[in-house]
């Protein structure tokens, strides 16, 4: 008797329903197995190192330019926008005709994303933690560290704005 008649004999001998039944555990657990790879591949991909300058702005990897042409929150002072750069979540606000202001938007305190300012405070909603808008110093806890703040410079005959992620 040899192995292929063997391994036939066998395959008589099970039942449909439990050959079905093997057929779509192991059809789901290779599904699986895919979407892990495909997990892998994609935390993988974003772990590049991206020097292009991320989605809010261009640059080295060590810092981001950002053209006020097209960023129309900018435009006038008190304006704020969202925006990544270099994988970094930022938040850019317009302090004067000539000064910026560019904030981490990751509260201190636990890692939350921290909300837009609105009348010169920037919240958490996470455990209610308040930032001032005009320097990111902590107004209330539980946070105790400001937000990280990020050199910013202007070129008014640009219209660039480039901010320092080092
Ligand atoms: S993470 Fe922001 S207050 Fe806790």
């Amino acid at each position: 008797m040899n192995t292929t008649t063997t391994t036939q004999h066998n395959q008589e001998q099970i039942p449909d329903t439990e050959r079905r039944d093997f057929l779509t555990q192991a059809a789901s657990m290779l599904g699986l197995a895919v979407s892990a790879g495909t997990i892998v591949s994609l935390v993988n991909a974003c772990e590049q190192p991206n020097t292009t300058g991320g989605s809010g702005g261009s640059g080295s990897s060590s810092t981001g330019t950002l053209d006020l042409a097209s960023e129309t929150a900018l435009q006038s002072v008190g304006g704020a926008i969202r925006t990544t750069i270099n994988r970094a979540q930022i938040i850019v606000i317009r302090t004067s005709q000539t000064q910026f202001l560019a904030l981490a938007a990751l509260c201190t305190h636990a890692g939350c994303g921290v909300g837009m300012p609105a009348n010169g405070v920037i919240e958490c909603r996470c455990h209610g933690s308040r930032f001032s808008a005009a320097d990111g110093s902590v107004l209330n806890g539980p946070a105790v560290m400001p937000l990280r703040s990020y050199r910013t410079t202007f070129n008014s005959m640009t219209n660039i704005l480039t901010i320092n992620l080092a």
